[in-house]
């Protein structure tokens, strides 16, 4: 029985933290082989916000070796260059012509992303930027898309102009699947400071970090302003702590709820405990990392045999595409 395609990616921001592994690449894993996985690098997408491509091939491969440490592999899951396969380009640019600047320009994403950035013009391809995710998607006929919620409405946007282009090119034979959105059980992790986790905030736990690190980040993580020493009562639901027990201390959540709210658990001895729960389940990621910084070579021989499996669905997507428009 054929299975569903899966396609996910991210941009290449380097080392990846926390809130990516429980907001997606776990889901991603999770997934593989009941789907058929395509993982890709969104280096153009990158280009969104940092036209500076000087450390772009750098956070790919650091990307990439957490991919692959997180359990992705390679053998069955290409992972792929989004730059390397230029059909990515020629699908964005008759995907442009199905959907119209207002809708774009009514993108909740993009005004979180203008607002938080504080960017005062938006570029031709940041406005697009929903447009060439949708090629990114439909070039493998993607069906699920695991994703945080941030990219739901991006997800939109592709399903519109799936329809659109199915439509008008092939009403009778669809070429294109409308492709769902998949989210975790956790699809905002926050940061260590309550706010949502993001690199450029410095508020984020790196699945690299070291034992030691990740105790340090605790030790400084803001919890409930209203329990200043042990005995004082807390509220574990808005304590970023307890949402970090509830992720990764599934045992010990109930009693340490009791404690915090009682006050006979202090937060010193709850961020030990947590610490430890994080520490264990990111020691297997962090041994695999080490291998394969060892053996970067493999690494890029995985990128290199991940792009050429992914060029060749996407040529063969590009022959069908121009030849219901008649421009094969
Ligand atoms: N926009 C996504 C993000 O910022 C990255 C991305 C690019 C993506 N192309 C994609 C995600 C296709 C899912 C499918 O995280």
């Amino acid at each position: 029985m054929r299975k569903k395609v899966i396609l996910s990616g991210m941009r290449p921001t380097g080392k990846l933290h926390l809130g990516h592994l429980v907001g997606a690449l776990e889901n991603w894993v999770a997934l593989q082989g009941e789907y058929q996985n395509y993982h890709l690098i969104a280096d153009y997408h990158a280009l969104t916000t940092n036209p500076d491509t000087s450390e772009i091939y750098q956070n790919s491969l650091d990307m990439l070796i957490d991919w692959l440490s997180a359990g992705l592999d390679p053998t069955i899951s290409p992972m792929f260059r989004q730059s390397q396969i230029k059909e990515h380009t020629e699908l964005f640019l008759i995907f442009s012509m199905l959907i119209t600047t207002s809708r774009l320009e009514r993108n909740p994403t993009l005004k979180e992303q203008v607002r938080d950035l504080a960017i005062e013009t938006i570029a031709y391809g940041h406005l697009g930027y929903p447009v060439l995710q949708a090629a990114d998607i439909l070039l493998y006929k993607g069906e699920v898309v695991p994703v945080g919620e941030d990219q739901l409405p991006h997800i939109e946007i592709t399903r519109e102009i799936a329809r659109r282009f199915n439509a008008q090119y092939c009403p009778d034979n669809p070429v294109f699947p409308e492709p769902e959105g998949k989210l975790t059980k956790f699809a905002r992790l926050p940061g260590l400071d309550g706010k949502r986790m993001s690199k450029s905030v410095g508020n984020t736990i790196l699945l690299s970090d070291s034992p030691h690190e990740i105790e340090q980040k605790l030790r400084s993580a803001l919890t409930d302003p209203q329990k200043i020493r042990k005995g004082d009562p807390g509220r574990p639901d808005i304590c970023l702590v307890f949402a970090y027990h509830s992720k990764f201390n599934s045992t010990e959540v109930d009693e340490i709820r009791l404690g915090c709210e009682s006050g006979a658990l202090g937060c010193v001895e709850c961020k030990k405990r947590c610490a430890l729960k994080i520490i264990e389940t990111l020691t297997p990621h962090r041994e695999k990392r080490l291998y394969y910084e060892a053996h970067l070579d493999e690494v890029k021989a995985i990128l290199i045999d991940g792009e050429a499996r992914a060029r060749a669905v996407a040529q063969q997507t590009m022959h069908q595409v121009r030849d219901v428009m008649k421009m094969g």
